[in-house]
């Protein structure tokens, strides 16, 4: 694969050995430094241990949820899979893998750094007929240091060059930097067909009021951290009298900020309550709190690189929880947090507390 030419603007990636995102924040906001990364995707051996591993069968349909203003297709899956912190070199092979198993979204970054691996993975299941393009439904997310108007269309460009896609499915401000001017240039992309919706990440209840006040096109999607131990519950119903789509990322709670020494000790995954429900229903805490989400009218997108995990993830919809579950999971909300650039940006030196 030749190198693509460079952006104009201030685009960033986070570096090989970089799998958090984290550094990059602080990079590419305290230095604007242009660190693009041209490594060429390189296709893993064919013998890699995650082809031997058994897929789930047979293949789940994933329900969908209606988006936009009216709604309009394509519809967001209620479940895919999450790619954060998703290593290169495994990344591809997982993809294909999830495709293959029945996922239908990809929820992806330019911050995870692994669009490329992505992109190989998509391109691998398409041309193995595993799915069709119009099949499956793609995210990405606009970094903080591309919101000058001049900037948007250049990073979508990147990420849809990444991911070796024509069009995005949905693209999100990843987070709250700066909103108005950002938006309109977000809306341009939808008006000249590289998108099909737009919304947005990690936006609390007045940021997302204000921008529905003024947005010509509204946003679809409101991506935010959700799990039983974070329920915000008045934000989602906010979402739901708007007619905006909640997707709740982390829906594992502390899982995925364990390698990150963030995880604050108190693991969904050890829930005595989601236990107990996981053993009356026969099926893992992991699947409870993701069928949790999805009852709940979000959707979910559990990131995991291990294939065998892959099926039980999804595996979410041929159950339900009663009335008494879900009122239980109700009572476990403690507002835990484990997403607050207010927080873990302050070990780098400048906090961006975009909660408080
Ligand atoms: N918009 C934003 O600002 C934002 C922020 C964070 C995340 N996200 C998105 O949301 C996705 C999901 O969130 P997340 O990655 O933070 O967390 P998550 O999906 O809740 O949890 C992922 C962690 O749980 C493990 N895991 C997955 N399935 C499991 C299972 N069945 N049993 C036990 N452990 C399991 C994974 O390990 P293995 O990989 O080893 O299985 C990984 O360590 C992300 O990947 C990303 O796409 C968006």
């Amino acid at each position: 694969m030749s190198p693509r030419p460079p952006l104009k603007a201030h685009v960033s990636a986070p570096e090989p050995g970089d799998p958090s995102g984290w550094m990059f924040l602080q990079r590419s906001t305290s230095t604007h430094s242009a660190c693009l990364s041209f490594l060429p995707y390189k296709p893993p051996l064919p013998s890699a241990p995650l082809f031997l591993l058994p897929l789930p069968s047979p293949k789940m349909r994933i329900p969908t949820l209606p988006l936009g203003h009216p709604p309009h297709p394509p519809p967001l899956p209620s479940l895919g899979l999450g790619t954060w912190k998703a290593p290169k070199g495994v990344t591809a092979p997982v993809v294909t893998a999830a495709l293959r198993a029945g996922y239908r979204m990809l929820d992806c970054a330019c911050d995870y750094g692994n669009e490329q691996e992505v992109g190989a993975g998509i391109s691998d299941a398409l041309s193995a007929a595993t799915v069709t393009r119009d099949d499956i439904f793609v995210t990405s997310k606009l970094w903080n240091t591309f919101h000058k108007r001049e900037h948007v269309k250049p990073a979508l460009l990147r990420s849809l060059a990444d991911l070796r896609l024509q069009k995005l499915d949905l693209y999100l401000m990843h987070f709250p930097i700066s909103l108005a001017y950002t938006w309109k240039a977000m809306e341009a992309l939808v008006d000249e067909g590289l998108v099909s919706h737009i919304g947005v990440c990690n936006f609390p209840a007045a940021l997302l009021m204000d921008l529905l006040s003024y947005a010509r096109i509204k946003p679809a999607v409101l991506q935010v951290e959700m799990h039983p131990y974070l329920q915000q519950v008045n934000l989602l119903e906010l979402c739901k009298r708007e007619g905006v789509q909640v997707t709740a990322f982390s829906p594992l709670g502390a899982s995925s900020y364990v390698e990150l020494n963030m995880d604050r000790g108190d693991r969904l995954l050890d829930d005595p309550v989601l236990k107990k429900i996981a053993e009356k229903k026969g099926c893992s805490v992991a699947q409870v709190a993701l069928r949790w989400g999805v009852q709940r009218g979000t959707s979910v997108i559990p990131k995991t690189c291990k294939v065998e995990r892959l099926g039980q993830n999804m595996d979410v919809f041929g159950f339900e929880l009663d009335k008494q579950e879900m009122a239980e999971i109700a009572a476990l909300d403690r507002g835990t947090r484990y997403n607050d650039p207010g927080v873990f940006c302050k070990g780098m030196g400048h906090s961006i507390p975009i909660y408080d």
